[in-house]
């Protein structure tokens, strides 16, 4: 049985003290039964992490990046390292966010040694996948999603693949209000596990977990959540409303 995750991705939004009023709603709003069914993870801003890590020390929600640099140290301004996610209890990281392959021009290589050095740090990546409406409406979407998985999971192991969460977010369906359908969306979750059952065998593609990502919100998680191969949810804009973040999660947990 693959529990379920909803992790909420904050993207660019929320300072210091708006971060506090939104993560305690979130904490108050969730009760333990709830937590002890689907694992919640939440994902700040940087500039917040070390009061997010504050905030939720006692309870059941993990937390996580946004992004890491593929190096542990070194001279490379502005950027974030894995050791100092993991110095504020981070214990996930997302990588190859469309955004990030979009916006900074982020090749399959850098994230794939983004994933390996997040895996060196013991953290958890929440490997990112997902096509352009163009390359849908092109029938590429398959070939490109394959491409993605096979060489963002580039020279892992089987011990490695314990710790990696993958997230299918089909650009077209981010922050546009347009969901995939249910049915679309499992469809490609059955193909990212046959690229991961490729790679690393039956029984490890049967444990990895997979996410879906793109316009879900309360509305739209249950029937998305339902589906054999949905294993929980990497939610945008719905996650910055604690309401609507913990009916999301709710509905994962029932
Ligand atoms: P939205 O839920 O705002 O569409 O964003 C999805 C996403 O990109 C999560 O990483």
């Amino acid at each position: 049985m693959r529990k379920k995750i909803i992790a909420g991705n904050w993207k660019m939004n929320k300072t210091f003290l708006t971060s506090r009023e939104l993560l305690l709603e979130v904490i108050h709003g969730l009760s333990n039964d709830v937590l002890d069914k689907t694992e919640v993870v939440v994902c700040p801003p940087f500039t917040s992490l070390a009061l997010a890590s504050e905030l939720i020390k006692d309870k059941k929600i993990g937390l996580g990046a946004q992004n890491i640099h593929q190096k542990d140290d070194g001279a490379y301004t502005g950027e974030i390292s894995a050791p100092m996610i993991k110095s504020l209890n981070c214990q996930y990281v997302i990588l190859g966010h469309s955004e990030r392959r979009q916006y900074f021009g982020e090749p399959n290589h850098l994230i794939n040694a983004k994933v390996k050095n997040a895996l060196k740090n013991e953290i958890k990546p929440i490997l990112c996948v997902g096509e352009t409406l163009e390359e849908r409406e092109k029938n590429l979407h398959l070939k490109i999603v394959d491409e993605q998985v096979t060489l963002g999971l580039k020279d892992l192991s089987v011990e490695n693949m314990k710790n990696v969460i993958v997230a299918y977010e089909p650009v077209w369906a981010i922050g546009t209000g347009k969901t995939a359908s249910p049915e679309q969306a499992n469809d490609m979750h059955v193909a990212i596990r046959e690229a991961v059952e490729n790679l690393f065998g039956k029984e490890t593609a049967d444990n990895t977990r997979i996410l879906y990502g793109g316009s879900m919100n309360d509305k739209n998680a249950s029937e998305l959540l339902a589906k054999q191969d949905i294993d929980g949810g990497l939610i945008g804009g719905a996650s910055l409303k604690a309401d609507s973040f913990i009916k999301i999660i709710n509905s994962a947990a029932k």
